[in-house]
């Protein structure tokens, strides 16, 4: 008998639930192992136990330390912080792996098969932040301070590097702006090059490129990159780019994974123009269970759930509104279901 893997689920706010219904189907339709335990958080949390991020979800994360999760709204006004940002700081989710593959080609650019790894705690995004007020001007100016230690950075080019070495990836370009802002991303840069030399030597091609070239470069040839590597300002930016290559949002699904739990969810948000409506794509939250199954070594049901998507979309031509097509979330995951049983 397979080993049950204890794993902590969260529908999430707006189209979550509809998403996350059509992702159990296909994992169970896979005889994926997972013993759920389904908690609530975003505004959810708030309706139900007057918090985004109750107590009870953060246990049962801290006893599974493995988690897929829906979109979470995070309510305006209240003094709510975010709860993705809440969660990356209590389970120190310090990387952030998002592919961008294609999985309907005839887009803008075909065949993309990119990861970007980005730090996720430090940098300019540590909310170190304040005004100064000058005369009658209480923003006069603004400031903020980024951090990014030695320690960080080791931590997320370890990961990044033996990710690369793990999937076979042939080329890591470290991304930063070291020509301007010298010491906050000088120290990444620099970090990356001792590292490759001592410990990861000629396993795979190894450069450094300049922030804003990288984005030009991205939207000119991206075939010349494999995977990206960069600090979490950067890296927000980068991943998103690189999610519009292939598609958009719908498409692109993202991993936080740290030192005490590792989270699944799609890149999108809560879609609350189309939530309860039956028009969702699936997709994205399904392409994060992938990235879950192979978290837990299960590769070859991860393998089987990326070729399902891609035939249901590709050869039986089942697409939701987004990607131009008529299928609801549930036709398009009962023709999924369909090829997953085949
Ligand atoms: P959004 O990603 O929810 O929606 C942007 C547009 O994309 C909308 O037109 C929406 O209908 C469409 N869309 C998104 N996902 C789709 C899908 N799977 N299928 C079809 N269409 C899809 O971004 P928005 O509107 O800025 O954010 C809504 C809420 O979601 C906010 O409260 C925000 O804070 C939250 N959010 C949560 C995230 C998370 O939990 N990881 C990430 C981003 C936003």
């Amino acid at each position: 008998m397979t080993t049950r893997i204890p794993a902590t689920l969260i529908p999430g706010d707006g189209i979550g639930p509809e998403i996350v219904d059509a992702t159990l189907a296909a994992l169970e339709a896979l005889g994926a192992p997972f013993e759920w335990d389904r908690q609530i958080a975003g505004l959810e949390g708030v309706t139900v136990a007057n918090d985004p991020l109750p107590k009870a979800t953060l246990d049962s994360i801290r006893r599974t330390r493995l988690a897929l999760k829906g979109p979470l709204e995070t309510p305006s006004g209240g003094g709510y912080r975010s709860s993705n940002v809440r969660l990356r700081e209590e389970f120190k989710l310090y990387a952030n792996l998002r592919p961008a593959r294609t999985v309907v080609p005839g887009g803008r650019f075909d065949d993309i098969d990119l990861v970007v790894v980005r730090e996720n705690l430090e940098g300019l995004y540590i909310g170190h932040e304040h005004y100064v007020q000058i005369d009658d001007d209480p923003h006069a100016v603004a400031m903020a301070t980024g951090i990014n230690t030695r320690a960080g950075c080791r931590r997320i080019l370890e990961f990044a590097f033996e990710h690369a070495v793990a999937t076979g990836r042939k080329k890591v370009t470290v991304v930063h702006k070291a020509n301007i802002m010298k010491a906050l991303t000088g120290i990444f840069k620099e970090t990356a090059e001792q590292m490759y030399e001592e410990r990861y030597h000629g396993r795979f091609q190894f450069e450094t490129v300049i922030v804003d070239a990288c984005a030009m470069k991205l939207v000119l040839n991206p075939w010349q990159f494999d995977m990206l590597v960069t600090t979490n300002l950067f890296g927000d930016i980068l991943s998103d780019l690189v999610a519009g290559l292939v598609g958009g949002l719908g498409m692109a699904p993202g991993a936080n994974i740290g030192a005490d739990a590792a989270i699944f969810e799609a890149v999108h948000g809560s879609a609350p123009d189309i939530a309860g409506q039956g028009k969702a794509n699936p997709v994205a939250l399904m392409l994060a269970a992938a990235q879950m199954l192979e978290h837990v070594k299960l590769n070859d049901l991860a393998r089987r759930l990326r070729q399902g998507i891609g035939a249901t979309l590709n050869i039986d031509n089942v697409r939701t509104g987004d990607l131009g097509g008529r299928a609801s979330t549930g036709e398009f995951t009962q023709a999924l279901l369909r090829r997953l049983k085949a």
